[in-house]
């Protein structure tokens, strides 16, 4: 998505006969925005029009979020960590929240799933807490780490394997997700003050495994919350190669720079990826704000055009009590929030914080889904009085 990537054997002119080993291949071009921009083009054995049978596939739930009964305004804590595993990649997901933009959930899958998942709604960006992953794709494979966000776009089939169950947030983008345009000049390189370069991602790698086998395969695919599985008699990824600039790739937190000021920086400054209607913080491990009377722990304040959901990697979380790695606080628009009672002067200071923590903001209201109830805290909005009760 930000550079250009080939692999294998690819035709020397797009659009023309491409034969190797006598047979000729087919081309499949995959275009974003109609045909307007980024693509990537694949040459494939098979054509990929070639399915044997689909069915409506029922094992997943989460394509049609419904929203909790109406409940208070106020500040919330879901408790994350203490969820079983569930399910497999496609159906161990669990959404807690949700607009017309984007929806927001976790995964904790239990066992592997040989089927591939294609998301035509929206593109996904997951960040794996925990775990190790075996990502394979149509564009190619990659190893995941704890920390890593992984970007894919709408539509490529992928799948995960693992040894031990990971523990995975995920955000489905009905628009966009891209790296922000103020990071990007106008020759399409990164610029020199982004908080990453180039080199901090992890692109994928050529799939001997996937693209040279002969093994037949199943793709389930969602479209307008609806799953389909898909047969295919032969491998839909069976290829010589491709080349473009649509493909996953995959971040680690440990690779951002964060920034530091004077004084507190506001959220947008730790800025990672931006996405329609919503954009991606990320708070890294850094030297706090170095005035002599800098107060480094968040001032209050209403976002009043924001609703904000944070998920808590790792670290000391200094301003908030309760939260625990893996926990999500959920800060609706417009009501005050800030450091827990005695964080803000405690604060006054410090030098280093090493916390980690991933914030989406959403410029629409979010909905709040009935499985958020089950890991809610329910004594959190009580968590900035002095002396609850
Ligand atoms: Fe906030």
């Amino acid at each position: 998505m930000f550079k250009y990537l080939k692999f294998g054997n690819v035709a020397p002119m797009h659009h023309t006969a491409h034969y190797v080993d006598g047979r000729l291949l087919n081309e499949y071009c995959f275009t974003r925005e109609g045909f307007e921009e980024p693509y990537s083009i694949l040459y494939l054995v098979h054509p990929p029009t070639g399915e044997s049978e689909q069915e409506v596939y029922r094992e997943a739930a989460w394509g049609m979020p419904q929203a909790r009964d109406s409940a208070v305004l106020q500040r919330r804590h879901f408790r994350t960590r203490r969820m079983k595993p569930q399910g497999h990649f496609i159906s161990g997901r669990t959404l807690l929240a949700f607009n017309d933009d984007l929806t927001y959930g976790v995964c904790h899958p239990k066992k592997e799933e040989a089927a591939f998942f294609a998301n035509n709604d929206a593109d996904e960006l997951f960040f794996l807490a925990e775990g190790t992953i075996r990502f394979q794709s149509l564009f190619g494979k990659m190893t995941l780490t704890a920390g890593d966000y992984l970007i894919i776009p709408r539509s490529c089939p992928y799948r995960f394997s693992f040894d031990a169950p990971p523990r995975l947030l995920v955000v489905e983008a009905k628009n966009d997700i891209s790296i922000p345009d103020v990071y990007v000049h106008k020759e399409g390189q990164l610029k020199m003050d982004a908080p990453y370069s180039e080199r901090s991602f992890q692109v994928p790698e050529w799939d001997a495994s996937l693209f040279e086998s002969e093994e037949p395969v199943s793709i389930i695919r969602k479209r307008q919350g609806v799953f389909t599985r898909t047969h295919y008699p032969e491998n839909f990824f069976q290829m010589a190669g491709w080349d473009g600039y649509v493909f996953p790739y995959a971040l680690n937190i440990k690779n951002i720079q964060p920034k530091t000021g004077r004084v507190h920086l506001p959220p947008t400054s730790h800025m990672t990826f931006s996405g329609g209607g919503f954009a991606i913080m990320s708070f890294l491990p850094r030297v706090l704000d170095f005035d002599e009377k800098a107060v480094p722990c968040p001032f209050y304040h209403s976002s009043v055009d924001c609703d904000e959901l944070l998920f808590y990697h790792s670290g000391d979380f200094t301003s908030r009590k309760t939260i625990e790695p893996g926990s999500i606080s959920f800060h609706p628009s417009g009501i005050p929030h800030g450091p827990h009672p005695g964080a803000y002067q405690n604060s006054i200071g410090l030098k280093r914080t090493d916390e980690q923590a991933v914030m989406v903001d959403t410029f629409s209201p979010l909905y709040l889904t009935a499985n958020s109830e089950t890991l809610e805290d329910s004594d959190y909005p009580k968590s900035w009085q002095e002396n609850p009760s």
